[in-house]
């Protein structure tokens, strides 16, 4: 077991403004799974994977990640699961203009991986696996929304990531692109035995994943 949330709860504001955003949220999630998140707009889907990310704290409820307990406190343990364990795919590709797809790729990796040689040879290898072998040295201005985003897949991968969190990845991708990601997601699912956890709108998207989870409200249903 990858994950697992033991009434993981998360309030928003005070007063009239109060949102609860996720509510005694009971939750596993396997080593290898590849898991869509589904719901509205509103019902907590960016909070659920900000909270797994580790980018937000919970207000209450238990975060096991790996079997060990988070402890919120515990910058070192978070700082170290940022660095090696949690590689993120953002909705706006969040590449940085100035790098070639090579560069924004091994930056990634400053820390979990300080030989250069290493860590040129791993960016190179996953943008392979991504078919964009031939696009390494392209800046992300000359390469397609649905080209930048599999950069960004390769940049996520790097340092071996256990859980790849992608909060709505084809949001910002036509529909040809968008079921070309999710194919090429699955596949690294399969070949590397990387966990995913990605939500989406895009109901048509949930047939070709087997485990998904649906939040209404702030509560799985
Ligand atoms: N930083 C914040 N401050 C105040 N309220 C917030 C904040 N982040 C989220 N919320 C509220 O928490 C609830 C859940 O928001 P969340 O962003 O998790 O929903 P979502 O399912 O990701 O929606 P969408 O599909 O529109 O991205 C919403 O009512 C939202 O307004
Ligand atoms: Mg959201």
């Amino acid at each position: 077991m990858l994950i697992k949330l033991n009434k993981i709860s998360k309030t928003f504001g005070e007063g009239i403004k109060e949102v609860k955003a996720l509510k005694n949220i009971n939750l596993e999630i396997e080593t290898g799974a590849f898991t869509a998140v589904s719901g509205p707009s509103g019902s907590g889907k960016s909070t659920l994977l900000n909270v797994i990310g580790l980018l937000d704290n919970a207000d209450n409820g238990e975060y096991y990640f790996d079997g060990v307990k988070i402890d919120s406190n515990n910058e070192a343990h978070i700082n170290h699961l940022r660095a090696f364990d949690l590689g993120f795919i953002f909705q706006d590709f969040n590449l940085l203009p100035v790098l070639t797809a090579l560069e924004n790729v091994e930056m990634s990796a400053l820390s979990s991986i300080p030989n250069a040689a290493q860590r040129k040879t791993q960016a190179q290898y996953f943008l392979e696996q991504v078919g964009l072998k031939d696009k390494m040295d392209t800046f992300p201005h000359q390469l397609s929304g649905g080209q930048q985003q599999r950069v960004s897949v390769a940049r996520s991968l790097m340092g071996e990531s256990k859980l790849i969190l992608a909060d709505e990845p084809t949001a910002n991708l036509d529909s040809e692109n968008t079921f070309i990601l999710i194919d090429l997601m699955k596949k690294l699912n399969q070949e590397l035995g990387t966990t995913f956890l990605f939500s989406t709108h895009d109901d048509r998207l949930l047939d070709k994943v087997s485990n998904t989870i649906n939040l209404l409200d702030g509560e799985l249903v």
